[in-house]
């Protein structure tokens, strides 16, 4: 345990890449997050903890608002829900860069106040998780001033990383687990999977919990720590991120704040038709092998989302925790696919994999994948994604590929029969419409074989 969280903070150290302090444009009566240099700490003057106020009213200044007399000069509204901003270790000399994008994205979407907790807590992680307990009886006392003024506990959203998200967690203790929601962007790893729910985020930290979990195998935290998990692409390497050890610093780092832009993303894009809905599945490998195709257990229907609706537009009444949900996204941003079942089958005694190439066009984009159909398999399914929904897919095509070396080597199959191969988007329900099929496919090698895709948009 010792040993990971070393690496842990080495590896931290270099955010520092990523954490830019940012030198401004604000107007000079703005507060702005501070930053500790090691100056700072020599002289024992450093900073502790600030907190600042962000509305639509005001949406590019923060407001100082650390003090009864400061909420109260400032343009916070308790008739509207307030979402805190919770930042996780950060390295001395730095300030969290994401955060004001993800103020701004809020404050788009919903009219709400949005406050930034700016912390130092300390220059290692060792010394920030012993801080967390202190800094979350600060933001308690702060929140107990609001719901004084009027705000109702269920109107309290919380949104932390990393560290920050076990932080909400505390935070939402200390209010009973009354708190309305959290929200964990890959909530820390080290020194808390295997900490006891008292010392982590849960899901009885809040009545919804929901986390995202974008590097469960360097930073993040393995376990479901909420009602609901996504787990990005299987939670563990991004596609957005380099998997070249040679950008060293991005390749630290990236995966675990990829959280963060998971959810700024999924937050502007509310009016897009691409939304981000996870499905309830036991394992990444049963979710792309097309065993998980629906959210009828246990969400009758109501497929999870990232963004800021209610429970994540859950509208089963009794929440179920920790369900692992599991969703692709694209290489950029904003990051949203489409995902579809290709449902394969084979009437060639094959006795080689096959690799089979298949491409989707639509009028805006094309998209390929290439899927491996093992030997003496009959029956294959694989989930894809694609860039459009598939009712604006009007063509199909297939390719059977055998590389040189492999028919050197023997491969002596020159063409194979698809008996039948379908392509459906998820989530699989009560209507069959963006469902095509083709039978009978006979796939020479090296040849595309084209196929139009006749489904409707609803
Ligand atoms: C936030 O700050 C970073 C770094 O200081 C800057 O690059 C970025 O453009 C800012 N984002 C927004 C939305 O203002
Ligand atoms: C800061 O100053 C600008 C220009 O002087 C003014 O428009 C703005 O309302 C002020 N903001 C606050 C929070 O006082
Ligand atoms: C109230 O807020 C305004 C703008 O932020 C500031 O200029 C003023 O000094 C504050 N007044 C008090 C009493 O704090
Ligand atoms: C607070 O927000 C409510 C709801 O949007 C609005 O009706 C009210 O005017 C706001 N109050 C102030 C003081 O701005
Ligand atoms: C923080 O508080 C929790 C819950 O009371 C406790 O389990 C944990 O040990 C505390 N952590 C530290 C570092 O004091
Ligand atoms: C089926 O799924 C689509 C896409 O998510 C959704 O719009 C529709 O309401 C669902 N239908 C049923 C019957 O659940």
């Amino acid at each position: 345990m010792a040993q990971t969280a070393t690496s842990a903070f080495l590896t931290l150290l270099f955010l520092t890449s990523l954490s830019k302090a940012s030198e401004d444009d604000m107007p000079s009566n703005c507060s702005k997050l501070k930053k500790n240099s090691w100056r700072d700490y020599l002289r024992g003057s450093k900073h502790e903890i600030q907190f600042l106020l962000f509305t639509r009213e005001n949406p590019e200044c923060g407001q100082i608002f650390n003090d009864q007399a400061e909420i109260l000069n400032s343009t916070f509204n308790s008739t509207l829900g307030t979402k805190f901003i919770i930042h996780g270790f950060r390295v001395v000399s730095t300030t969290p860069s994401w955060i004001n994008g993800t103020v701004k994205a809020l404050l788009h979407a919903a009219d709400v106040n949005v406050v930034v907790v700016d912390f130092n807590g300390g220059a290692t992680y060792s010394s920030f998780v012993d801080k967390m307990n202190s800094t979350s009886l600060q933001v308690s006392r702060i929140i107990s001033y609001l719901i004084a003024l009027g705000s109702t506990q269920d109107s309290i959203h919380l949104i932390g990383l990393s560290l920050g998200a076990h932080l909400a967690g505390f935070v939402g203790y200390l209010h009973g687990g009354r708190l309305g929601q959290i929200t964990g962007l890959d909530p820390a790893g080290p020194q808390f999977t295997g900490a006891s729910i008292d010392a982590r985020l849960d899901p009885t930290d809040a009545i919804f919990v929901e986390a995202i979990h974008t590097d469960i195998d360097n930073l993040g935290i393995r376990i479901p720590v909420g009602h609901i998990d996504y787990f990005i692409n299987g939670g563990k390497d991004q596609p957005a991120c380099p998997s070249n050890p040679l950008s060293f610093f991005r390749y630290m780092t990236c995966d675990h704040t990829h959280a963060v832009h998971i959810y700024m993303n999924a937050i502007k894009a509310v009016n897009s038709s691409c939304h981000m809905f996870g499905i309830p599945c036991s394992s990444y490998e049963e979710f792309i092998n097309g065993n998980c195709l629906d959210c009828f257990d246990p969400f009758q229907q109501s497929c999870p989302r990232i963004g800021l609706e209610k429970h994540g537009g859950i509208t089963v009444e009794a929440l179920p925790q920790q369900v692992k949900l599991y969703l692709m996204t694209s290489p950029t941003a904003p990051f949203c696919a489409y995902h579809s079942l290709i449902d394969l089958h084979s009437d060639t005694d094959r006795t080689k994999n096959t690799e089979v190439e298949i491409i989707l066009y639509s009028k805006a984009s094309t998209d390929k994948v290439t899927i491996t159909v093992p030997k003496k398999t009959y029956h294959f399914k694989r989930v894809i994604t694609h860039q459009e929904p598939l009712c604006n897919v009007h063509t199909l095509q297939l390719r059977y590929r055998v590389k040189l070396f492999s028919r050197l080597s023997g491969n002596k199959e020159e063409n194979i029969n698809i008996a039948k191969i379908c392509i459906q988007e998820l989530p699989f329900n009560d209507s069959e419409k963006t469902r095509a099929c083709f039978i009978n496919i006979h796939l020479p090698l090296n040849t595309k074989v084209i196929h139009t895709v006749k489904t409707e948009c609803r």
